[in-house]
Parts: C-alpha cells; sequence; structure tokens
C-alpha cells in the first residue's frame, strides 16, 4: 500500500485533469470571502476535516441501523443526512485541494474521486429506499461506504504523511528552548518593517510598531512560505504580513489568520523589553 501511494504521489498522468480541476475550483470560487470562509479561516483551523464528520457519522450509522430489523426509516434517514451533508464538505475539501503542492494534489485527486464514488452510491441507495428498494439500498449503501473508507484512507495520507493544511510552522515551536532569548535592541528595529532574526536556527519575523513589537515564526503555516519576505498591509484596520507565495495574511498582532488558503493561524511569540533589549520566549 505504501508503495501504491508512493507511486500515486509521482503520477504525472493525474496532472492533466488535476489542472483542469484546479482551474475550474479557482474560477468558481472567485470570491475570497467564500473561499476564506471554506477554508476555515472564521475558525481558526481548516473547516473540511471538521465538516466530514457529518456525513462519515451519518452512513456508518446507517451502515450498523441496516444490520437491525424494523429500522428502514431510521436508516433511509440516516443515509439522507450523510449524502446532503457530503455535499459542502466536498466543496470545502475542493477549495482546500486548489492551493495544495502538486504531489499532494495527485492524492487528493484520487481521494476526491473515491468519495464522489461513494456519494454517487450513497444518493443512488437513498433513492432505492425511497421507492421501498431497501434491499438494494442497503446493498448500495455498503458498496458506497466501502468508497468512502478508500477515500479516507487517501484523505488520512493526504493529511498525516503529506501534511495538506496541518499547520507547517507549529513543529518549529520544538525547536526553541525554554527561556527568554535575547532578539536584538529595541532602538534598532525600524518602525513598520519586517525584519527577520533567528532564536536557537529558527528563522522569526520581527514587527515593530511604536514600542510594541510582534515576534512571529516565519515560516507559514500554509506550505512554509517566507512571509520575511512577504509584504505587510493593512486589512480591516489591522496590519498583516501577507505571504508571497499563496497570499494567506496573518494579523501581525495576535497571529490570527484573515485570509487563506491557510486555515491556521500563525504562532507568536510573547516578548519583553530588558534594559533595552527585545526577548521572546515559547508561548
Ligand atoms: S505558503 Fe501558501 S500561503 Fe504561505
Amino acid at each position: 500500500m505504501r508503495e501504491l501511494l508512493t507511486k500515486l504521489e509521482q503520477t504525472t498522468a493525474l496532472d492533466r485533469v488535476g489542472d483542469r480541476l484546479q482551474r475550474a475550483v479557482q474560477g468558481t470560487l472567485r470570491s475570497q470571502r467564500i473561499r476564506d470562509l471554506l477554508h476555515g479561516v472564521w475558525l481558526g483551523h481548516p473547516l473540511h476535516p471538521a465538516m466530514v464528520q457529518v456525513p462519515v457519522g451519518a452512513w456508518i450509522s446507517a451502515a450498523i441501523v441496516d444490520l437491525m430489523p424494523g429500522q428502514r426509516r431510521a436508516a433511509t434517514a440516516l443515509v439522507a443526512v450523510g449524502t446532503v451533508s457530503a455535499v459542502p464538505a466536498a466543496v470545502a475539501g475542493l477549495n482546500d485541494w486548489a492551493s495544495l503542492a502538486r504531489d499532494q494534489r495527485r492524492i487528493g485527486l484520487v481521494h476526491a474521486a473515491a468519495n464522489t464514488i461513494g456519494l454517487t452510491l450513497y444518493a443512488s441507495s437513498l433513492a432505492a429506499r425511497l421507492n421501498g428498494r431497501h434491499g438494494m439500498g442497503k446493498a448500495l449503501a455498503y458498496l458506497g461506504l466501502s468508497a468512502a473508507s478508500a477515500g479516507a484512507y487517501l484523505g488520512g495520507h493526504l493529511a498525516y504523511k503529506q501534511g495538506a493544511q496541518v499547520s507547517q510552522s507549529i513543529s518549529e515551536l520544538h525547536l526553541i528552548s525554554d527561556g527568554w532569548h535575547p532578539v536584538g535592541d529595541l532602538s534598532s528595529l525600524p518602525q513598520r518593517q519586517l525584519v527577520t532574526r533567528e532564536i536557537d536556527d529558527v528563522s522569526v519575523i520581527l514587527y515593530r510598531h511604536g514600542d510594541d513589537v510582534t515576534v512571529m515564526l516565519e515560516r507559514c503555516p500554509h506550505q512554509s512560505g517566507p512571509l520575511g519576505e512577504g509584504e505587510v498591509q493593512e486589512i480591516d484596520g489591522h496590519a498583516c504580513v501577507v505571504c508571497p507565495w499563496h497570499g494567506s495574511a496573518f494579523r501581525l498582532n495576535g497571529g490570527e489568520v484573515v485570509h487563506g488558503p491557510s486555515g491556521n493561524d500563525q504562532v507568536v511569540l510573547p516578548t519583553r523589553v530588558v534594559n533595552g533589549r527585545l526577548e521572546a520566549r515559547l508561548p
């Protein structure tokens, strides 16, 4: 299975379909507000993994209820809930998928294909049940669960092995030792400009506004872009750093993500000034 997944990650033949689908998704979901909503910016972490809990839970419950006598209506209701709730979950997933790296998009494409087959089988199961063909409905639902399980397996690989939509910056925290670390003289820091420094070999960006200084991890949580090379923009009245790679924006005062594709906030380190020297530590 590991070899198969590695092969899939390297299968360039998937790119023709993948690139077309990516353009279609980006052309359809043009509104930044809708993209941010689907990325989970308002939630502070990706929305798609949270949304899939509803169809997966409903479909697994239907599979159990289908084994019990006299539970046709309950099973039909569960299949209906799973089928309807899978649609917005899939849209959120496609929105995330369109900003992934190429090898991640290849696995994501197969993940989406398996789930689309699963969804089609469940929709057919629902239609059969509503027409009184419960035996057929059960069979289609078990086939749908098999396809959705394959999709879930690939989704797990995408998230946990390939790190899709997982915060890429958080692991940097484990490289910083405990205690306060000097990062420079406050007086030497320019106003309202990004400055890059290192703490225990971990790159951080500094942004001074008056006597307030933000110290933030430099590595973008989305896909490790260099925030130190990004622009500072005022968004909704807050100074934000915009990632140069895919445009995720994070508030310099607090690290909250304000625009995706990152669904994760950025880490800001607590600071203090001792005898004019700026220091930062782990949160
Ligand atoms: S790396 Fe993608 S937005 Fe920063």
